[in-house]
Parts: C-alpha cells; sequence; structure tokens
C-alpha cells in the first residue's frame, strides 16, 4: 500500500507580515502557524510521517513542541520552490515507488480534516495528482499604472490553495526540470510544465494564507470559530 508523507516548507522570512521573526513562528493563541499547520497534515491518520523544510542558519524550529511524527529538515532554499525540491529530494531517498507527497504552506493553519480527507481521497486517485482550490467569485480586473485595462473573463478561474498531492516520483521530476523556471509558483506549475493536468479539488476559503498582520486577526477567527482556538 501507498504511504503518505508531508512536506511543510518553512523557509520564508514573511517580509510582508512586518514581524520581528519568520511568520510561521508568530503565535496564534496557544501555538505558532508553524504546529498548527504541521498539525493540520498529522490530522488525517494516513499522512506516516512530515518533513518541515527550515532555513539552514534557523534556530527556532528546533525549540517548537513538534510530534514524534515529526522531522526538520535545515535545507531551505531561496524560493518556496528551491525548499520544498531541495526537501524533496530526502523525502525521496526514503520513500517508495509508489508513496505520495502532500505539500502544505506553514502560513496556512486553518485548513480542515474534511478537505484534507477529499483531496487525499480524490487526488489518490488521479495520476496527475491534485490540489485544493476555490472557484473565483469576484470580478477580476488586469491592471496597468493604476487603472484598468482589461477585465478577465473569470468563468473557470480557481485560486489555487495547499496541500497540493502527487506521487513522490512526478513531483520531483518536475520540480527538477523546472529548475531554472520562473514560472512555476506551487507545485501543481511544475507538474503542468510536465504536461498534466492536476485535479481541482474544491476546498474551502478558510484555508487562508496568513500573509499580512490582518491575516492573523482573520486566521484567529476562523479557528475559533472552527472550534479549535
Ligand atoms: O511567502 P509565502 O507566503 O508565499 O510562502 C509560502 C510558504 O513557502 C511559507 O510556508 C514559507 O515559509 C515557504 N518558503 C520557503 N522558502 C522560501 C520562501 C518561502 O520555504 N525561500
Amino acid at each position: 500500500m501507498k504511504q503518505i508523507f508531508g512536506l511543510i516548507p518553512a523557509a520564508g522570512v514573511g517580509a510582508r507580515m512586518r514581524a520581528d521573526r519568520p511568520k510561521q513562528y508568530l503565535s496564534l493563541g496557544s501555538s505558532t502557524l508553524l504546529e498548527r499547520s504541521v498539525q493540520c497534515l498529522l490530522a488525517d491518520v494516513r499522512v506516516a510521517r512530515v518533513f518541515i523544510v527550515v532555513a539552514p542558519e534557523d534556530c527556532i524550529a528546533a525549540t517548537l513542541a513538534l510530534p514524534a511524527r515529526c522531522e526538520i529538515l535545515a535545507a531551505g532554499g531561496a524560493t518556496r520552490a528551491e525548499s520544498v525540491r531541495n526537501g524533496l529530494r530526502v523525502v525521496h531517498g526514503i520513500a517508495g515507488r509508489d508513496d505520495w507527497i502532500l505539500v502544505h504552506d506553514a502560513a496556512r493553519p486553518c485548513l480542515e480534516p474534511v478537505e484534507l480527507a477529499a483531496l487525499i481521497d480524490e487526488g489518490g486517485l488521479d495520476e496527475h495528482g491534485g490540489l485544493l482550490a476555490t472557484p473565483l467569485s469576484d470580478t477580476v480586473k488586469r491592471e496597468h499604472q493604476g487603472r484598468v485595462a482589461q477585465t478577465v473573463e473569470r468563468a473557470g478561474l480557481w485560486r489555487a490553495q495547499t496541500p497540493q498531492f502527487f506521487r513522490i516520483d512526478t513531483l520531483r521530476r518536475a520540480l527538477e526540470r523546472s529548475a531554472n523556471a520562473t514560472t512555476a509558483t506551487d507545485e501543481a506549475a511544475a507538474v503542468e510544465m510536465l504536461g498534466l493536468h492536476p485535479r481541482l479539488i474544491a476546498g474551502s476559503p478558510s484555508n487562508i494564507k496568513v500573509t499580512t498582520a490582518g491575516d492573523l486577526r482573520l486566521a484567529e477567527a476562523i479557528l475559533k470559530q472552527q472550534g479549535r482556538w
């Protein structure tokens, strides 16, 4: 039977947060964003182990109260894609041919078990893998010098979230091949460059990525409403 591993890139500095430490180490109640995001993945018993990729000079991760099924890899790179690629090289070395990987942002602490289960159930049946996403409901504008250049056709547009779920072999191949591409801002984009079409699995708008101080307050409200504060 296939094993499922988690990989959390947590080597960013979170400059847009303007905080005194990288945003993954900011507190949301009694836990940091990173600890909560790890717990989100381990909430599904099918996830065997979670690898956390931190910056080589990181000295905070080791001080956290992380569950036993976690391992810290000091393999972070200059970009998110590089951190994931470096982490995946390690995971690839210990994983079997048929094993799968869930890649999840350290900054998405509001992921609910039901969304993760849907991704594993539906994405895991698809050779191309899958990702959580939400259909766009706002009207979308393309900007040029502060003015509307164009209204973009909204039909068929989705906002990509994490986790994203792929066969380890497929994602490794995709990330090694896209190493010099600047356009791959998530794992799915790298997999798409192989000519594959990952499945879109409807997630929830509450699975936000915490980017600014305002997002921290929003995440607090969501976690309270979910009864997880
Ligand atoms: O900055 P942003 O919110 O887009 O980062 C998304 C995720 O990628 C975060 O978990 C962040 O720590 C991680 N990251 C990384 N290595 C980088 C940049 C970002 O692991 N060089």
